[in-house]
């Protein structure tokens, strides 16, 4: 009897272990201590005067050629120029843009209309991202670039395979001149794997954008996706800290 419990207990030990290990990196999203995104509480989140200016070096990017992407789910922009951020002296490539309607990151508990997601990548792998809030307004002369290709999206809405769509002449030039001020913390990817140890850069400043290009944003996704934004993630003791110019 004993010797059959402990047996069982063996048994069922291996299993959690086995199990532990096949759902592999997947077990990140749930079990990461460290996930994105985040409700940033801006009365809590101190000033730290050590934080640089986002270094932001886009010049020699641009005007280029870019591919919008859609699979129904997720809406991004693929690029693959060289340069964009520093961040402590080590340089991060711009490699996609990430838009989500609403937005994923929230400031005091409010959601925005939309978040682009600037993801940069060094050659190690490790990545830092510069996130931009839209809330309702004026329409953004930003996203206004890429009407027509995400109108020729929308005509076909949630494609069962990949929709990739180029756009020649993709003016970067937007995202310098993007506010200066922003909330830092260590984060993830916020889709699978979530992997961690992800730079994240909020700034603090949300420009506008107006109903119709939300509107445009999430055309081309899913009925199921159209909310496309992750579920904010618990803190768990990890500090936001704000990079102010002034
Ligand atoms: C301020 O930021 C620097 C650079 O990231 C960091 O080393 C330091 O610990 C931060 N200061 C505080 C008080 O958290």
């Amino acid at each position: 009897m004993a010797f059959n419990s402990i047996l069982a207990f063996f048994i069922g030990a291996s299993l959690l272990v086995i199990g532990a290990f096949a759902s592999g990196p997947a077990s990140v999203c749930s079990a990461g201590k460290s996930q994105s995104p985040v409700d940033i509480n801006t009365y809590l989140s101190p000033i730290n005067k050590t934080l640089e200016p986002l270094d932001r070096q886009y010049s020699s990017l641009d005007v280029q050629k870019a591919t919008l992407v859609c699979d129904g789910k997720h809406l991004e922009i693929s690029l693959n120029g060289n340069g964009g951020l520093k961040i402590y002296g080590k340089p991060y490539n711009l490699r996609q843009l990430l838009f989500h309607t609403p937005s994923e990151h929230r400031l005091n508990s409010v959601p925005y209309a939309a978040e682009v997601q600037q993801v940069h990548e060094a050659p190690d792998g490790s990545r830092a991202v510069v996130a931009i809030l839209f809330k309702y307004g004026p329409p953004s002369p930003f996203i206004d670039m890429l009407m027509p290709q995400l109108e020729q999206l929308a005509k076909k809405p949630c494609p069962g395979n990949e929709q990739r769509i180029d756009i020649p002449k993709f003016d970067l030039s937007f995202l310098r001149k993007w506010p200066r001020d922003y909330y830092r913390y260590l984060g993830s990817n916020t889709s699978p794997p979530c992997t961690e140890n992800v730079i994240w850069n909020v700034l603090s400043e949300a420009k506008t954008i107006s109903a119709a290009q939300v509107t445009a944003l999430s055309a081309p996704l899913c009925q199921e996706n159209k909310n496309n934004a992750r579920p904010v993630q618990p803190l768990n003791g990890r500090k936001v800290q704000v990079y102010d110019e002034v």
